[in-house]
């Protein structure tokens, strides 16, 4: 299974990557995975949104349309979800209702440095997500506090109990998303 992980922050150092590293460590067996990078993707604006794309954009479009599922992976900024994932989720996200993403099965995991564990982005991705007519996984809310605490300083996850409940939701979720 084709798994495109979305990395809801573009800070090289960010925790988000780290958790994207994570994951695909703790992946299930015959899991592919790639990552996005929003850094390239220019601003949405629909006067760029013709038939030749930008090739950030077109990349994107090609990394979604092969994936089988997608995993976001997400800080909360300002109550809400980052604006660079919001822009990559837009120029994703057309034509409307017949756009890549419809009917891609989809995983959210939050987190952030506070105790909320960036739970209102979370609630705020499914919204959107809602939107492109992308259907969600239900772990149920998948949100991770205190997430400056959970690497060790090379970056490797070190919570047993966050390590340990992302293997069992991959798991569940790509057995979900294949039908199962
Ligand atoms: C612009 C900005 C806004 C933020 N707003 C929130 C917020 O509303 N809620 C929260 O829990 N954390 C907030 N934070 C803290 C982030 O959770 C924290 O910086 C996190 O590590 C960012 O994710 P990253 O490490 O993947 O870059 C904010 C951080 C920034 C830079």
């Amino acid at each position: 299974m084709k798994v495109l992980i979305w990395v809801g922050s573009l800070r090289s150092d960010s925790f988000s990557r780290k958790l994207a590293t994570a994951a695909e460590a703790a992946a299930p067996e015959g899991w592919q995975t790639t990552t996005t990078d929003g850094r390239a993707l220019p601003l949405y604006d629909q006067d760029l949104d013709g038939d030749e794309k930008p090739a950030p954009v077109q990349e994107l479009l090609d990394a979604v349309g092969a994936a089988d599922a997608l995993l976001f992976v997400t800080p909360e900024f300002n109550y809400g979800i980052p604006g660079p994932l919001k822009n990559a989720i837009d120029w994703a996200s057309r034509p409307a209702y017949r756009s890549p993403l419809r009917d891609k099965p989809s995983l959210v995991i939050s987190h952030s440095i506070a105790p909320t564990g960036g739970a209102r982005a979370h609630v705020q991705l499914c919204t959107v997500l809602s939107g492109t007519a992308t259907p969600l996984y239900h772990a149920p809310g998948f949100s991770i506090p205190a997430i400056h605490e959970k690497f060790d300083p090379a970056g490797a996850l070190v919570d047993e109990g966050v390590a340990q409940r992302l293997g069992v939701t991959l798991e569940r979720f790509g057995a979900w998303a294949k039908g199962g």
